[in-house]
C-alpha cells in the first residue's frame, strides 16, 4: 500500500525513480510524485493518477539531480488528487518527504502546528508529519536526523518515511515501523524501495530494514541506527531473483502471465519437499515447531482476502486429515477481539506479501499471549516471515498483478503439504491414503497445463457471453466452497461486477431469491462426494431459469445436461481438486475484465500490499 523509492549516487536519479515507481505501482496508483535535489534546491513533481501521468507532467523538463525520492500512492487520508499526492514539503520549503502508512495522532499534531502558524496544502497525515519534523528541527536547532528521531518517538501509527533536506545534498534519511523498506547497495550508490523490484536492475545486495530502525544513506555510506540512536550493523543479503521474474515477458498483463506460470509455481511450491517415489514429505519449518503442533489444542489460521480463502480450505483439509480443531479468522477481526489464546495454540498466518498490517498485528498480539506462529508467506524476508517462529515459503515468485492468482495456488499447495505432514506425524492418515494424495498433488502442474491448453477458447467465449451481467453467484460445497468465494472475489476485483460466493446448499436460505433468467450462476461441480448434491442444487437453479455455468470434471455427462456452459478440469482427488477448479475461474475473471477494457493488473481502489488497517 503506497510504493516508495529513493536513489542517491552519481547517475541521473529521475529515470531510476520513474522506473522504480512503475515496478511498485501495484502497491497503489491513485497518484505519483518525485522530489529531486540539485544545487541545494528541492524540485517536486506530483500528479493524480498513474506514474504515466507523472511522466507526462515532467515531459522534457531538465531534472539534473542524482539524488531523489518517489512515491506512488494508495490514498488513506484525503481523496486522490494532485494536492494530496506525495512528496510533501515543509512550510519553509527545506524538507521533502514521502510516507507509506498512517499517522494515527496526526489530528492532534496538526492542531498544535496550526496554533504555531503552520498551514497545510493537503488533507494528508504525511504533510503534518513533515512539518512536525521541521518544527522540531527549528525549535531545537538540531540536525534533521535528530528531529526525525524525536518526531518518531511522538507519533503513533505505521510508516516508512524518506526525507530529503535542501541542506544535505547527498543524503536520504529513512525510517520504518510497520511498512516495508529495503536498501539496495550498489557501487558508490544506494537504492531504497518498498521492495527490491526497483533496484533489481542495478544490484542484488540488499538490506531489509526492521521496525524502529532508521537509515542515513549517502552514495558511499549506509548508517543504520535504532530509534534510541544506537548504531547497528546492516545485514546484507544476496537476492535470489531475476529481473525477468518481475517483467511481463510478452503477456498482455501480469495477471495473465501469473495465471500461466501456475504449472511451474505449483511445482516450485512442492519441489524439494515432496518425494513421490518414496512417498516422503519434508517441511523443515514444520519440524521446527513439531512438538508444539503435536500438543496443540487447536490451530488458528489468520489471513485476509484471497489468503483467507486458502486458510478456509486448509481448515477443511487439516480437520479431515489431522483430526485437530481448526479455526479460520479474518485478521482484521481477530486482532481487535481479545481472543482466548495461550501457549497451547498454534497460529498459521497466510500472506502473499507478508506485509498485511492486520495479519501482522494479529500475530504480534498472538505471540504476546504465548501462541506459536507458523508463517506461510510468499515474499522472502517480509515482516510476517520474520515475525513467525517458523514457516514455509510458497515460492510463487513475485506476484505483480494486484489480484492474487499464482500466490493463492501456491498457498494451497503449502497448506496441503502442511496438512499431510502433520497427519503423518500424528498417525491420522494411512500410508495408502498418504501416497494417493502425494501422487494427486504431483500430477497437478500437468493438469493445470492441460486446462491452459484446452479450455482457453471456451473460457473466452463464456467471458464474452456474460460480460454484460450485473451480478454473479458462485456456488460450491465442501472443499469447493472456498473456491466459490475466491471465484466471486476475483470477478469483483477485476470486472467490478457484483458477485457472491455461497455454499451451494445455503442458497435456499436466501440468495435463491436473486435467481432469474439474467443471473449467471457458476457452480463448481467437480466429481467428489458432494457431486450428486451439487447437481440437485443445479437443478433448483435451472428450475428458476438461472443461467448455469459449471466447472466440471472431464467426462462429466450429467452436469452437461443442466448447464449452458461447461468449463472442464481434469479429474483429481477431492482434497487436491480445488487447485484445478480455481484456474478456469481466474481466467473467467481475467477475460471478462479484458472484454470490459478494464485495467486488470491495477483494478480501481485496490493495492497489492495492504499495509494500513
Ligand atoms: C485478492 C487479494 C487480496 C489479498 C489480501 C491479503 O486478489 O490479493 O484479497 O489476498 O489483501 O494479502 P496478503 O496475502 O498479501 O496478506
Amino acid at each position: 500500500m503506497c510504493g516508495i523509492v529513493g536513489y542517491v549516487g552519481s547517475k541521473a536519479a529521475y529515470p531510476i525513480l520513474i522506473e522504480g515507481l512503475k515496478r511498485l505501482e501495484y502497491r497503489g496508483y491513485d497518484s505519483a510524485g518525485v522530489a529531486l535535489l540539485a544545487n541545494n534546491k528541492i524540485q517536486v513533481f506530483k500528479k493524480e493518477g498513474k506514474v504515466a501521468a507523472l511522466e507526462e507532467l515532467v515531459g522534457e523538463q531538465e531534472v539534473p539531480a542524482s539524488i531523489g525520492i518517489g512515491h506512488t500512492r494508495w490514498a488513506t487520508h484525503g481523496e486522490p488528487c494532485d494536492r494530496n499526492a506525495h512528496p510533501h514539503v515543509s512550510n519553509d520549503g527545506s524538507i521533502a518527504m514521502i510516507h507509506n502508512g498512517i499517522i494515527e495522532n496526526y489530528a492532534q499534531l496538526k492542531a498544535e502546528l496550526e496554533k504555531k502558524g503552520y498551514t497545510f496544502k493537503s488533507d494528508t497525515d504525511s504533510e503534518v508529519l513533515v512539518n512536525f519534523i521541521s518544527d522540531i528541527r527549528t525549535n531545537n536547532d538540531c540536525t534533521l536526523e535528530e528531529a526525525v528521531r524525536v518526531a518518531l518517538n511522538r507519533i503513533t501509527g505505521a510508516y516508512v518515511i524518506l526525507l530529503l533536506d535542501e541542506n544535505l545534498p547527498n543524503t536520504i534519511i529513512a525510517a520504518r515501523k510497520g511498512s516495508p523498506l529495503v536498501i539496495g547497495i550498489g557501487e558508490k550508490e544506494h537504492f531504497l524501495g518498498s521492495d527490491a523490484s526497483p533496484m533489481l536492475a542495478y544490484t542484488k545486495d540488499v538490506v531489509y530494514i526492521n521496525d524502529y530502525e532508521m537509515v542515513i544513506v549517502r552514495p558511499d555510506e549506509l548508517i543504520l541506527k535504532n530509534h534510541t540512536n544506537e548504531k547497528l550493523t546492516p545485514y546484507v543479503q544476496r537476492l535470489d531473483l531475476d529481473l525477468a521474474a518481475i517483467e511481463k515477458g510478452g503477456y498482455e498483463h501480469f495477471m495473465l502471465k501469473e495465471i500461466f506460470e501456475q504449472p511451474q509455481t505449483i511445482y516450485d511450491s512442492f519441489r524439494g519437499r515432496l518425494d513421490v517415489e518414496q512417498a516422503r514429505l519434508t517441511l523443515s519449518g514444520l519440524d521446527a515447531i513439531q512438538d508444539k503442533l503435536l500438543a496443540a489444542r487447536r490451530i488458528i489460521i489468520v489471513a485476509c482476502g484471497t489468503s483467507w480463502h486458502a486458510g478456509l480450505l486448509a481448515e477443511y483439509l487439516i480437520e479431515e486429515l489431522c483430526r485437530v480443531n481448526v479455526e479460520v479468522e479474518y485478521a482484521s477481526e481477530f486482532r481487535y477481539r481479545n481472543p482466548i489464546l495461550d501457549e497451547n495454540d498454534v497460529i498459521i498466518a497466510v500472506s502473499q506479501s507478508g506485509e498485511t498490517a492486520d495479519t501482522l498485528v494479529a500475530l504480534e498480539n498472538a505471540k504476546k499471549k504465548g501462541a506459536t506462529v507458523f508463517g506461510i508467506v510468499n515474499v522472502v524476508g517480509s515482516s510476517i516471515a520474520r515475525l513467525a517462529d517458523a514457516g514455509a515459503y510458497t515460492h510463487a515468485g513475485p506476484e505483480i498483478g494486484v489480484a492474487s492468482t499464482k500466490a493463492f495456488t501456491a498457498q494451497l499447495v503449502v497448506l496441503q503439504l502442511f496438512a499431510l505432514k502433520l497427519a503423518q506425524l500424528k498417525g491420522t492418515v494411512s500410508p495408502e491414503r498418504f501416497t494417493e494424495l502425494v501422487k494427486a498433488l504431483h500430477a497437478v502442474p500437468e493438469q493445470v497445463e492441460w486446462i491452459l491448453n484446452n479450455q482457453l477458447d471456451r473460457i473466452k467465449e463464456v467471458a464474452r457471453k456474460y460480460r454484460g451481467a450485473r451480478d454473479f453467484l458462485f456456488l460450491g460445497r465442501g472443499y469447493n466452497f472456498p473456491i466459490a468465494l475466491e471465484g466471486a472475489l476475483k470477478l469483483k476485483e477485476i470486472s467490478y461486477i457484483h458477485a457472491e460466493g455461497y455454499p451451494a446448499a445455503e442458497m435456499k436460505h436466501g440468495p435463491i431469491a436473486l435467481v432469474d433468467e439474467h443471473l449467471p450462476v457458476v457452480f463448481i461441480a467437480t466429481k467428489d462426494p458432494f457431486y450428486e448434491k451439487v447437481v440437485s442444487n443445479m437443478q433448483e437453479i435451472k428450475a428458476r431459469k438461472g443461467r448455469l455455468v459449471a466447472v466440471v470434471s472431464e467426462g462429466d455427462k450429467v452436469a452437461e445436461t443442466l448447464a449452458e456452459d461447461l468449463l472442464v478440469v481434469p479429474q483429481s482427488d477431492e482434497l487436491i481438486s480445488p487447485l484445478l477448479a480455481v484456474i478456469p475461474l481466474q481466467l473467467l475473471s481475467y477475460y471478462i475484465g479484458v472484454e470490459l477494457q478494464l485495467d486488470v493488473d491495477k483494478p480501481r481502489n485496490l493495492a497489492k500490499s495492504v499495509t494500513v488497517e
